[in-house]
């Protein structure tokens, strides 16, 4: 028999425990109807990794990461750790696991469920039936580029400093993440970017469409600048299919495009690196949402973004489609039966608990 899979759980701060708690459980359900069985180790990351070692991120973590054949985590963050210098911070254990683990491209698909079409702040027929995924370059610009710092100035005063830079290199192999993907679907790629006013923007777009020209011709460009982007996503969200753009405007246009599904509660995402030296593709799957510290611990947090994500490691690292398909529908048959979390509660539906939610997916699955 082949050896188990080894998946880390990197659970977190705020609701991240409790709405891993949930996954576990699936995990379980998996395991005992012997549909899969993995080699699950727990860990920690962020405010509660510093409590513990002093650091948001140990390296004894950052090795068992690097170790596994996936790492699934919760969030991280909270006020408690807001007065942390910088390099303490939660968010910084999070940031050096995809720099670590080189998870350069982060995949973030917006779905509509039909079942809740009418929970979005827009209106239901802009979004009813959306279907899309932005891909966002995770390991540059912004976030990582140098120079950065605070400095004091001679005058009095302070100047902060961060660096947009973007090599061919960076540039051209998540585009080529996105054109694959986009093979897989409807063949169009929408590439976002800031070339009006930004060099590195100039740079974005064009080694995006010399590669789209020399490798894939079969897939349709276009590019849009990021502002117009974030317009259009409330103007008319499916346009859209694959939409490629950096680090810092695919952090914003996320957050905006999962809105359009109803709730920041509902968006899986996937964060994926090279192949390793044994061939298997590194993989950090994660909720989009934060660890909302408000709601921790009162049974209000929805699972179901943490419950998807663990269904896109099925699917990317374990190659199990046939179990992600039947993941993906149980959370679809609890939204048809009514069931809601606080955030997609509609008149008319069955408001439950983070636990009650877990409990009706596994029902689901049961029946599936
Ligand atoms: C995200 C988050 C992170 C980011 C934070 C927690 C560092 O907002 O994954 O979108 O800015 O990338
Ligand atoms: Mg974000």
């Amino acid at each position: 028999m082949a050896a188990k899979k080894k998946l880390l759980i990197l659970a977190g701060d705020g609701i991240g425990p409790e709405v891993m708690q949930e996954v576990k459980r699936v995990i379980e359900w998996l395991a005992l109807r012997q549909k899969a069985a993995f080699d699950v180790e727990d860990d920690l990351v962020g405010g509660c990794a510093y409590e513990a070692h002093g650091t948001p991120l140990a390296d004894k973590t950052l090795a068992r990461a690097m170790d596994a054949d996936a790492v699934l985590l919760g969030a991280v963050g909270g006020p408690k750790w807001d007065s942390l210098p910088f390099e303490k911070k939660p968010e910084r254990g999070l940031l050096k696991l995809r720099k670590e683990m080189e998870l350069f491209a982060n995949l973030r698909p917006a779905v509509v469920f039909d079942a809740l079409a009418e929970a979005s702040t827009l209106k239901t027929e802009l979004v009813r039936g959306l279907d899309m995924v932005i891909v966002r370059e995770l390991l540059g610009g912004m976030y990582f580029g140098e120079p950065r710092g605070i400095e004091a100035l001679p005058g009095g005063g302070r100047r902060g400093v961060n660096t947009h830079v973007y090599t061919t290199a960076e540039i051209q192999r998540v585009a080529r993440v996105a054109f694959e993907l986009a093979r897989k679907r409807t063949r169009k790629v929408c590439s976002v970017d800031k070339a009006n006013v930004m060099e590195a923007g100039v740079l974005w777009r064009e080694e995006v469409q010399k590669l789209r020209d020399g490798e894939f011709p079969d897939v349709q460009l276009s590019h849009m600048y990021a502002d117009n982007c974030a317009m259009q996503l409330v103007r008319n969200p499916k346009q859209f299919d694959v939409i490629v753009t950096d680090n810092l405007f695919g952090d914003i246009l996320s957050d905006c495009a999962s809105m359009l599904t109803g709730s920041l509660g509902m968006l899986p995402s996937a964060s994926l690196g090279a192949a390793d030296a044994k061939g298997r593709c590194r993989a950090l799957y994660e909720p989009v949402h934060g660890s909302a510290p408000d709601i921790a611990g009162t049974g209000k947090a929805n699972p179901l973004a943490t419950i998807l994500s663990f269904a896109m490691c099925l699917r990317h690292s374990f190659d199990m489609a046939k179990e992600a398909d039947r993941l993906e529908a149980a959370v679809k048959t609890v939204l048809a039966e009514g069931l809601r979390t606080p955030d997609i509660m509609q008149a008319g539906k069955q408001q439950v608990t983070t636990r009650a939610m877990g409990e009706a997916v596994l029902k689901a699955l049961d029946k599936a």
